[in-house]
């Protein structure tokens, strides 16, 4: 197991190489082979690592905590609406006390500068449980999904349909360490930050993948590998649930777009769905998803991330 990775914070799929990367997903095809041969190893035993939300979660607080203690460790899940920082104290001092106790920290939050901010002041590694910016522990999960399902990442074309949003955003950095080509339809107004497709284009240069920014769905999908959406409003963009469910109805996976792609397509979600928005019961029922493996996969990416980390 190599040790460059001990230490470091995980808060977005750009800050690391293919290689640190592929050592992740390797490792977590391992660990979910020992977990199903029963052989779970702790290997974090006797550590604490705190699991903090500001948003709600399923898939996320309950991975971490099933993961962690898999792994030998225990699992302190806080909301921060029952810590101090509701009452004013700051990222940064929570940030050094949280290293007094803890081996590790997972968070969840709004804004990415939390994520930033724990971490600078901290000295333990902060793993990002979801940000506005960026959900890279779910796009490592759905990388080792693809590869499962595919046998390989290099030069699969994975489109995603919908909103510009954080789980788009590290599945562009996801795919272009990997060459994957990468497909993204957005209506205008919603496409991914200027920044992360300019990093994810000089990604695709280096791994020998490439991206594509479009507003129409169809080009994306066309000869598809894998089809991958997200909720149209996601947390704390709740008030603009009715505007984004009129502008984003032609980025729908239904049967009708599924059809457009490779015959063998995987549908891919990161959950929850808004069934009948971004996805139809049909296609999320039907035999192209794959989105209960995703989940399923998230347990394993983490214990991998975690054990590498700390
Ligand atoms: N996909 C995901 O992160 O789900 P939760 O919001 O339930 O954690
Ligand atoms: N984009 C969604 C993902 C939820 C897992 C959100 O941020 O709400």
């Amino acid at each position: 197991m190599s040790t460059n990775l001990k230490g470091r914070s995980f808060l977005t799929i750009k800050d690391f190489t293919q290689e640190e990367l592929k050592e992740i997903i390797d490792l977590g095809e391992r660990l979910k082979l020992d977990h199903y041969a029963g052989k779970d190893e702790k290997l974090l035993n006797g550590k604490s690592i705190g699991v903090i939300f500001e948003k709600p979660s399923t898939r996320t607080r309950i991975s971490f905590a099933v993961a962690i203690f898999e792994l030998g460790a225990q699992a302190l899940i806080l909301d921060t609406s029952n810590m101090q920082l509701k009452r004013g104290e700051t990222v940064a001092d929570t940030g050094k006390v949280l290293s007094r106790y803890l081996h590790g920290v997972v968070a969840r939050v709004y804004s990415h500068k939390t994520l930033e901010e724990l971490s600078d002041h901290g000295t333990v590694p902060v793993i990002n449980a979801l940000s506005d910016f960026s959900h890279p522990c779910q796009i490592m999960g759905d990388l080792l999904t693809v590869k499962e399902k595919k046998n390989k990442l290099e030069k699969i074309k994975i489109a995603y349909l919908g909103d510009g949003n954080n789980v788009c955003h590290s599945l562009l950095f996801g795919a272009t360490k990997f060459g994957m080509n990468i497909a993204v339809a957005t209506p205008k107004g919603y496409e991914p930050k200027k920044d992360v497709i300019k990093d994810a284009k000089q990604f695709a240069k280096e791994s020998g993948g490439s991206v594509l920014i479009t507003n129409n769905a169809e080009k994306a999908v066309n000869d598809a590998d894998v089809i991958y959406t997200d909720v149209w409003a996601s947390m704390g963009d709740e008030t603009q649930h009715s505007k984004r469910v009129k502008v984003m109805k032609p980025y729908q996976i239904n049967d009708s777009i599924v059809s457009k792609a490779k015959k063998d397509v995987i549908v891919m979600h990161c959950l929850p769905a808004h069934r009948g928005e971004e996805i139809t019961d049909s296609v999320i029922d039907g035999i192209h998803s794959v989105v209960f493996d995703q989940a399923e996969n998230r347990l394993h990416i983490q214990k991998a991330i975690l054990t590498l980390l700390i």
